[in-house]
């Protein structure tokens, strides 16, 4: 099977779960989000859960943040096509609250699944969620402290036999209202783009 059609059936199984967030998707017309990209992509973006805006249009990151992500994309001279960017959660959380313990786990196999047929040089997380969900997940537990800590650092480990690096960055929304977590992400970036 290629990518592109191991993808879609993932896709096609979010698309058919029931569950307390898939259910809300007929009560404001939302859609799931499984994510976009090149399905070779070096790096993968993996946040939390998609936001009104997403669950509408059944894109990630198309919001508020998603343009300060683009903004920070660009000032590296990464291309947004080039990468893929994802969520844990593939369904929005009610009022934008944070995904609860069970949802990440009903989703995060299907995130699993995806790195696996991406097979990114670098998973770069977007937030305290994702964080310490694939760090957790790929033998980083460890290493495992306060983003305001780890983000920007690089940490090595295996997917699969692999080799991967896993950078921890703030999430871009924080950013929106906070100057300096703003420069910090700029910085981070910087980082990443000397990864690939
Ligand atoms: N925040 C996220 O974590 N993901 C999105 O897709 C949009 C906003």
């Amino acid at each position: 099977m290629s990518k592109t059609d191991e993808l879609r059936k993932i896709k096609d199984e979010v698309v058919a779960m029931k569950g307390r967030l898939a259910d809300m998707r007929r009560e404001g017309k939302y859609f799931p989000v499984l994510g976009e990209g090149s399905h070779d992509a070096e790096i993968i973006f993996i946040g939390e859960a998609p936001g009104e805006n997403e669950a509408k249009t059944g894109r990630p990151f198309v919001g508020r943040a998603g343009q300060f992500l683009n903004e920070l994309l660009e000032g590296v001279g990464i291309k947004r096509e080039d990468v893929y960017i994802t969520n844990i959660v593939k369904d929005r959380p009610p009022k934008n609250r944070d995904p609860q313990p069970d949802e990440i786990a009903e989703y995060a196999p299907y995130l699993d699944r995806q790195i696996g047929i991406i097979k990114p040089k670098v998973i770069a997380t977007l937030g305290r969620f994702s964080m310490q969900y694939i760090m957790n997940r790929y033998g980083l537990d460890f290493e495992l402290g306060p983003i305001s800590k780890l983000h920007g650092t690089v940490f090595d480990t295996e997917v699969e036999g692999q080799s991967v690096k896993v950078v921890p960055l703030y999430h871009p929304a924080v950013a929106l209202y906070n100057g300096s977590t703003r420069e910090l992400l700029k910085e981070d970036f910087k980082i990443l783009k000397t990864l690939v």
